[in-house]
């Protein structure tokens, strides 16, 4: 069992694999936080908090004259409101008198079996080998009857805990919920810790930026409405000292896809305090008498490993413990091609039909309909919210153009962007009153688009039903689901005045009921999630997608940013990454190589290209299809810093076996009559042979890894090197 509780001590203490958590009800039944890091076996690591006077630092009423316990230096588990604690809350209620306080001691605990769920948010699940055990904890404030329900799950041998928090409102009057972290948690000793987080912008989302702890409170989050291309709902706290291979990395990742706040203070006592969850900005929550509220899920993981290690253990879990589509790990997926660069919304049946053919012949496997098929879209002024198909543009019908592409041995995906509605369509004609615009008050536009109320039920229905009939009609293998702006006139028609500062989360609540009804009832469908490229990009939505489309930016050199930073947290086969026109001095090769740190695909005119030019698309599709299962399952490591000066960036996907690898370098930079380069393996068998390109010459991996391989220096500019690398007997 992952979780003790020992009752002497009154701790508890989660164990998985290689880390140990543990927390205390301690004085005045206040809940602690003792431990989180490597593997523990003291059963009260209380010894480490000293209690002393500390100035301005209030004591609770029962500690009557003595004056050396204060909630303002305690490391909590939780942290309350108004009780002598000035540093970040997890929690702000408005009590039914009026009062603003929440006054958490812990009354009750529960150790079980199995992973708790969420009802109305998606959260990880325990596979059928997996070892999971959930605790719960709740903490009660006696006066306002308000409970916060602490929920624990270890996964043993993934080395993860989950944390979430519902609240609950026991009394006999309604209270509304200001602000609710999912995970709060307390470190004696902060001074010398940094902050990673992955900070961007439209076509430059998730680069990494780190930041040393002062005596500030630090704080990254979205009120966009979505998670946003601005920042991620990801955070490392790790050693100053911590490096890619090296050094404590505690890592944070919330699974929320709406507006999401993480604040990390370094207190006056070099204290550090780290909370996540939903945004508190538009965020106001009714709960009345018997109600139940719930946060958000936060994934977290320890290594001592540097980035390396904590970035294996999310790839791992979130590569088996997060989507149940068959496409994660059991199915292959396609080769894809895309319209969108291709034509953008300018196509009919006929060039798509003409697309594929060139297609088929670069090895691809799937022809994906983008933006423009629907409604009378031409251009993006018009026909969101009609999801019916525009007969000018598909003269045959869709189920007739589907056969066409199927005769030709591939498959069919086409694009919704199922959240937003046009003023210039059937659907806002119809339903003005579905669309987030605040009465009396002119909008915010946004590629001439609205979003639609998502909370409303009615919008969520016509929408599931609405797409799952296209979807029904014809013979669709992939889907690609958007969204293009951020939520501004936040308002629901639906709802009273005095709720409207629950619409952001019910949107979101709203979304995840939409994509249930239709990605979890078409589990043949491959789905990708997109938001004008990366901007949604969180485990919220990678719980129903398997894959995401990292960015609208597609020139290879900035990918090797994108994809660098992406991968701190997700998994290569999460990451959709093309090959196109973008990036025109880079070599088609080079782009391919850079694909195919991803889900690789084409996103580009098919029907431009020379014959050499497809054969050589065909050659890269088909060491796409060899290498995919290295890349898609394998170990991933960054190899060189692309954010760092230095004349080439290099990765690696090495088999979890070690058998086999495939390393990958682009030459980003040459200078004249410069040193000799040398990239150095990771992940190998240090005892181990290997051979590289299937030559004869052996190498250990002692020698790769430490010595490394030199890269040849003669070449052009934006070079590509491959380097399959696999183990001799
Ligand atoms: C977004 C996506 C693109 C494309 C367009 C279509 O920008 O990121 O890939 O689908 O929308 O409008």
């Amino acid at each position: 069992m992952g979780i003790i509780y020992n009752e002497t001590y009154r701790t508890w203490t989660l164990h998985t694999r290689n880390t140990s958590y543990q927390m205390k009800a301690g004085n005045l039944d206040y809940l602690l936080h003792l431990y989180y890091g490597p593997s523990i076996c003291d059963p009260d690591m209380s010894y480490q908090i000293r209690q002393y006077d500390r100035g301005f630092s209030g004591n609770p009423y029962e500690s009557r004259n003595e004056r050396t316990f204060s909630l303002d230096a305690q490391p909590q588990e939780f942290s309350t409101q108004q009780q002598g604690d000035f540093r970040v809350s997890s929690i702000e209620v408005v009590n039914g008198d009026g009062s603003h306080v929440f006054h958490g001691k812990t009354t009750d605990h529960q150790i079980q079996k199995g992973k708790y769920r969420l009802d109305t948010l998606p959260s990880v699940f325990a596979g059928k080998d997996d070892t999971a055990d959930t605790l719960q904890i709740t903490l009660t404030d006696q006066i306002s009857k308000v409970q916060v329900l602490l929920l624990y799950s270890v996964f043993e041998e993934a080395d993860i805990i989950t944390r979430a928090v519902k609240v609950v409102n026991q009394g006999d009057q309604p209270v509304h919920i200001k602000k609710i972290m999912s995970v709060c948690l307390d470190f004696l000793n902060g001074a010398r810790m940094d902050l990673v987080s992955l900070p961007g912008r439209y076509g430059q989302e998730r680069q990494v930026e780190r930041q040393p702890m002062t005596h500030h409170i630090h704080t990254i989050g979205s009120v966009r409405g979505f998670s946003s291309h601005q920042q991620n709902p990801f955070v490392i706290l790790c050693d100053r000292e911590a490096t890619e291979d090296h050094g404590d990395c505690y890592g944070f990742s919330l699974m929320y896809s709406g507006n999401f706040l993480a604040e990390a203070e370094l207190d006056q006592y070099d204290q550090l305090r780290l909370v996540m969850g939903i945004s508190p900005k538009q965020f106001f929550y009714q709960l009345n008498p018997g109600e139940m509220f719930e946060g958000p899920e936060v994934v977290m993981a320890f290594s001592e490993h540097g980035f390396t290690g904590l970035s294996h253990l999310y790839h791992d879990f979130y590569r088996t413990n997060l989507c149940e589509s068959k496409y994660v790990q059991k199915v292959q997926r396609p080769v894809l091609i895309n319209s969108w660069e291709a034509a953008f919304m300018d196509f009919d049946d006929v060039k798509l039909v003409e697309i594929a053919k060139a297609a088929q012949k670069m090895g691809v496997d799937l022809l994906v309909m983008d933006d423009g098929w629907f409604g009378k879209r031409d251009d993006d002024n018009s026909s969101l919210g009609d999801w019916v198909v525009n007969q000018d543009k598909i003269r045959c019908g869709l189920d007739r153009l589907v056969e066409q592409i199927n005769d030709l041995g591939m498959k069919f995906g086409i694009w919704f962007e199922p959240e937003m509605v046009s003023e210039d369509s059937d659907l806002y004609r119809a339903h003005p009153e579905w669309a987030m615009e605040i009465p009396g008050r002119k909008g915010v536009r946004s590629r001439n688009q609205l979003a639609l109320d998502m909370s409303r039920k009615e919008v969520q229905d016509y929408l599931i039903k609405s797409i799952n009939q296209i979807l029904d009609n014809a013979n669709i293998f992939y889907v690609k689901w958007d969204i293009n702006r951020s939520l501004a006139d936040i308002w629901s028609n639906a709802l009273p005045a005095g709720q409207q500062g629950e619409v952001c989360h019910r949107y979101i609540l709203g979304l995840y009921r939409v994509m249930d009804g239709i990605i979890k009832t078409h589990p043949d469908i491959l789905f990708e999630g997109c938001s004008g490229g990366g901007g949604r990009y969180d485990p919220g939505m990678l719980h129903y997608y398997p894959q995401y489309w990292v960015s609208d930016n597609n020139h290879p050199i900035d990918r090797l940013k994108l994809h660098y930073g992406t991968s701190f947290v997700y998994p290569v086969s999460t990451m959709g990454a093309h090959i196109s026109d973008s990036g025109r001095l880079v070599p088609l090769k080079t782009k391919a190589v850079v694909a195919m740190c991803g889900t690789f695909g084409y996103e580009l005119d098919a029907t431009h290209l020379t014959k050499e030019e497809q054969a050589l698309c065909r050659e890269q599709s088909d060491l796409f299809r060899k290498y995919y299962p290295l890349i898609i399952k394998g170990d991933y490591y960054r190899l060189t810093n692309p954010f760092e000066t230095g004349n080439m960036t290099a990765w690696a996907h090495v088999s979890k076996d070690k058998k086999e690898a495939l390393l990958s370098v682009i030459v980003t930079n040459l200078t004249c009559n410069g040193p000799q380069e040398y990239i150095r393996m990771k992940g190998l068998l240090p005892n181990a042979f290997y051979t590289v390109n299937g030559k004869e010459e052996l190498y250990s991996g002692s020698a790769l890894m430490h010595a490394g391989l030199p890269i040849e220096r003669e070449v052009p500019e934006y070079t590509a090197f491959q380097f399959h690398i696999q183990r001799r007997d």
